[in-house]
């Protein structure tokens, strides 16, 4: 029997997600996004028990699927490392994976190579579908290829905003989906949902991106859920969310998934219209 991984480590922190839910503001799912923050709020939490706990069996029994370094990134990866550790003041971090047990987020190392910019080492605990083998070594136009239409709408912004992110400066932004559960390590493929969206929860990745040198940006990711129920106590959020999701784009909604789209829109109907 392979020993088991403690799974959802994360209770549901609706509040992180319904403060200022991410579908709030103008456009749709395909949009920069990026506010910067203070040095203060990089990682504004550390590591909990369970995540650590969880991250260190990952790191055990799924080592290949969760932590990467190419040769020719060891360099960036020990930056990166060290500038996590010096930013939680914490000594005797040698390794991303070390600083990746610092924080509940996961590291991910990009790396100039002439004009663009390649995932070059990664601790990867929280995929939300998609595999840390797949990607690893590409430049962040074919990380996103798989994307229906993600790079003909924004590909040139995203490569405008790495070539121009000033230096140690840290930029936020924050995505959204939904899951048929909260379990925060997803590498394959996302299945069609069995379940009716009020049984589904909502997962919210928060992601900054930090210039560490001329040549090298950490991108970082933090994920909460909600339930899609929770919703029902947030008429707010729930109208905003269908006034987001009634303007995408025929590609926005196909990567979301036609059926979950379907789903959501009519479990908001019977909210908003009962
Ligand atoms: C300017 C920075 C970035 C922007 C605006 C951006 C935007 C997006 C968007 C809109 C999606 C579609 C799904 C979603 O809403 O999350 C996406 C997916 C994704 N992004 Fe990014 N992204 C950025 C940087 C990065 C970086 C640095 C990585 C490096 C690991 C990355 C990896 C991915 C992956 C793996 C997916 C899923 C791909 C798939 O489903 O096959 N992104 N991104």
């Amino acid at each position: 029997m392979p020993p088991t991984v403690p799974q959802s480590s994360t209770s549901l922190s609706p509040e992180a997600i319904f403060q200022a839910p991410p579908w709030r503001g103008a456009g749709g799912r395909y949009r920069l996004g990026l506010s910067p923050i203070d040095a203060a709020q990089w990682f504004p939490q550390r590591i909990s028990i369970s995540e650590r706990e969880r991250k260190t069996a990952l790191l055990r029994d799924e080592r290949e699927q969760v932590l990467t370094c190419l040769e020719r990134g060891a360099d960036a990866a020990a930056l990166a490392a060290r500038c996590v550790a010096e930013h939680l003041q914490q000594s005797h971090v040698e390794s991303l994976e070390q600083a990746s047990l610092l924080v509940p987020d996961d590291l991910c190392v990009m790396q100039r190579s002439g004009d663009v910019y390649e995932l070059v080492a990664a601790s990867l605990c929280s995929p939300s579908y998609w595999s840390l083998k797949e990607k690893i070594g590409q430049p962040l136009w074919a990380i996103h290829a798989t994307v229906d239409g993600l790079n003909e709408a924004i590909g040139a912004r995203m490569q405008r905003f790495f070539e121009r992110l000033p230096l140690q400066r840290i930029f936020e932004r924050r995505n959204w989906s939904m899951h048929t559960d909260a379990d925060r390590f997803h590498p394959g493929v996302q299945p069609e949902p069995p379940l009716p969206a009020a049984a589904q929860v909502l997962r919210s990745e928060r992601q900054t991106l930090r210039k560490l040198n001329d040549d090298v940006v950490l991108f970082t990711i933090n994920v909460r859920f909600a339930a899609v129920s929770d919703l029902a106590g947030h008429l707010d959020a729930a109208a905003e969310m269908r006034e987001n999701m009634r303007c995408w784009s025929a590609d926005e909604r196909a990567d979301f998934g036609e059926a979950r789209y379907d789903a959501l829109l009519e479990y908001l109907k019977t909210l908003l219209e009962p």
